[in-house]
């Protein structure tokens, strides 16, 4: 069945007009003026909204088993909570063990998202190991469609890689011509910084940030930086939190590394201060690299505002409070890290961003869809309303008050690290390739109709 969205102002990262927009089957067919409605088409009124392409979350994580214990959403619950908010497409990234077999890896990951996605999907190949057969099974990764991988440079002993292992990945990037992105900190001195401060009695989760303070993160930047231009690869620093990372990306782009750059919605709206709350509270704020102080959240909006960094994304990573961030009561070390936010990573850019005057309409546009788009193979099918991509469209009241509460998000997650916020602007309407799948809070898609979105190596030569 077709779809008129009518009058509405249609907002791109490169261009912003009034037209109306038909949808046939799963595309955009028309944009234009006055266009009549074909017969039995759903007309939706935009007259004083925004049109937005569905927003894109690069770096989710929905299915990870981390720390000894295991996320909380599924895809029906995280998709459902991604369109609420206006996303439209996940990245999530596979995290083997260093055990585990890569492909097997990517099967497991796949199946937890094939038919119970009510949003499109695809994902980032974490490479926690390098040896003998590696390059091989990431080459039939990458063939089916699983065009970028994710390093850590953290969590030594689990997720972390060696350096001769980060260099064979960033050598296969390369020659396979797809990027790497890469969780940057020094893994030796979280750990003896770790080891120190539990040493002294220093077990709060206010302890955290001292266990991973800005330089820590740079060192990773930096040491990433060194690798890349040694190999030639492209890589994109995931969740950069600070100016002194954020100084070694820039440094390194100028000497020509080809290198882009993430920040998460919970760096620009949440500082140190939320992890030093009271009564173990502050576990709902832990996450690494850790919430910095608040005297970084003007760069960081800089930043996405003049280009030096390039997506906004959540790293959502759904732990519940009780049962699972209480694991660390007695050891912060023992936190499972992760601030969810996937439903309200779009709401909370608009309000903070958008409605403050730090960031104008078409940037937020590129940093919370188009850029990701691009830098992953998904443009112009996702990322831009034209003619020919994906109808995953976003009607968008530009003043509509909200209210954040964990009683009403569809996360499920036993608590909200935004409870009670006021935010402004929301999504009326949202549809995934065509078909309605929200509108007035309500979620009207089909859970299994999000598909697998493979894509095509696109940093080569
Ligand atoms: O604290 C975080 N970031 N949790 C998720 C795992 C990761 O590092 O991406
Ligand atoms: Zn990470
Ligand atoms: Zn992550």
């Amino acid at each position: 069945m077709a779809v008129l969205i009518r009058n509405g102002e249609i907002i791109n990262a490169d261009s912003r007009f009034h037209a109306d927009i038909l949808v046939e089957g799963e595309i955009i067919s028309r944009i234009g003026k006055d266009i009549e409605a074909p017969a039995g088409a759903t007309v939706i009124d935009a007259k004083g909204k925004y049109v937005f392409p569905g927003f894109i979350d690069p770096h989710v994580h929905i299915h990870l088993p981390f720390m000894g214990t295991l996320t909380k959403d599924t895809y029906e619950t995280a998709s459902i909570a991604a369109l609420a908010g206006g996303t439209t497409t996940l990245i999530e990234m596979i995290c083997p063990s260093r055990a585990d077999d890569p492909w097997a890896s990517y099967e497991l990951w796949r199946s937890k998202a094939e038919g119970k996605s009510a949003c499109d999907f695809t994902f980032h190949m974490g490479v926690t190991r390098f040896d003998g057969k590696t390059a091989d099974q990431l080459k039939k990764i990458v063939s089916v469609g699983v065009a970028s991988f994710k390093v850590f440079l953290a969590y030594k002993g689990a997720f972390g890689v060696t350096d001769e292992e980060l260099y064979q990945t960033l050598k296969l990037g390369r020659q396979l011509g797809v990027i790497t992105t890469a969780h940057c900190e020094n893994p030796e001195l979280v750990a003896v910084l770790q080891q120190e401060l539990v040493a002294s009695g220093k077990t709060g989760p206010e302890f955290h940030h001292e266990s991973r303070p800005p330089l820590v993160e740079a060192e990773g930047v930096h040491h990433l930086m060194t690798f890349a231009e040694m190999t030639g690869a492209h890589v994109y620093v995931v969740h950069l939190s600070c100016e002194e990372a954020l100084r070694e990306a820039t440094r390194a782009r100028e000497r020509g590394v080809k290198a882009w750059v993430e920040t998460l919605i919970q760096y620009l709206v949440t500082d140190k201060t939320f992890a030093e709350r009271p009564n173990f509270e502050g576990a709902k704020f832990v996450m690494s690299p850790p919430l910095r102080d608040k005297k970084n959240q003007p760069i960081l909006w800089n930043g996405l505002q003049q280009g030096f960094i390039h997506t906004l994304a959540t790293d959502h990573a759904p732990f519940d409070f009780k049962g699972q961030k209480e694991m660390g009561r007695s050891d912060f070390t023992k936190i499972p890290n992760g601030i969810p936010s996937l439903e309200d990573r779009v709401t909370l850019l608009y309000t903070h961003g958008v409605k403050t005057g730090k960031l104008d309409l078409q940037r937020f546009v590129e940093v919370a869809s188009t850029g990701a788009a691009r830098l992953f193979g998904l443009h112009p099918r996702k990322g831009t309303i034209g003619v020919g991509a994906d109808a995953d469209l976003v009607v968008w009241h530009p003043d509509a008050p909200g209210m954040i509460s964990a009683k009403t998000h569809h996360m499920n997650i036993d608590y909200s690290a935004f409870e009670g916020w006021k935010t402004i602007g929301k999504p009326e309407v949202v549809t995934v390739r065509g078909e309605v799948a929200f509108q007035s809070g309500q979620f009207l898609g089909k859970v299994g109709r999000g598909k697998f979105l493979a894509r095509e190596a696109t940093h080569g030569e």
